[in-house]
């Protein structure tokens, strides 16, 4: 299929799904009012990655949350789980997993830390998570692809 419908209204605030959508994991967590500050509160200059990374803008955007999120619906956050580096899966899905110092993502092969953005923040991977491309078709409902 080369999109997918997923239903979000199961997810409750501070939960998280993974979807499948084209053999790749895709991350999507409904953050919490503070995991949305904290990654609205960044200073987009001071990120190893300061691109949006984001299939859903035309270019090359600044790498704020604004960027990375869809208006009234920023508490969503939609991510490719592939880290940028070698491709292992992050942690950060699971309850009880380990997020990292950045509460976003973490990956165990070689340490990287990503934040509520899935934005690089310490270690090795290059690129921040990649944000693919999807809408909302309803207010719970989101079509990735
Ligand atoms: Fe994630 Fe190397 S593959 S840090």
């Amino acid at each position: 299929l080369s999109s997918v419908e997923v239903d979000l209204s199961p997810v409750k605030e501070g939960q998280a799904i993974t979807a499948m959508w084209r053999g790749k994991p895709i991350f999507i967590r409904n953050r919490t009012k503070a995991e949305v500050e904290a990654a609205e509160n960044v200073d987009v200059k001071t990120l190893p990655d300061d691109n949006a990374r984001n299939e859903n803008l035309p270019g090359d955007e600044p790498g704020t949350d604004a960027n990375r999120t869809i208006k009234g619906h920023e508490n969503w956050i939609v991510l490719i789980g592939i880290c940028t580096h070698l491709g292992c899966i992050p942690k950060g899905q699971a309850m009880g997993d380990e997020r990292g110092e950045y509460g976003g993502w973490f990956c165990p092969c070689h340490g990287s830390v990503y934040d509520t953005s899935g934005r690089i923040r310490k270690g090795p991977a290059p690129r921040n998570l990649e944000v693919p491309t999807y809408a909302f078709t309803t207010d719970t409902k989101i079509k990735i692809g």
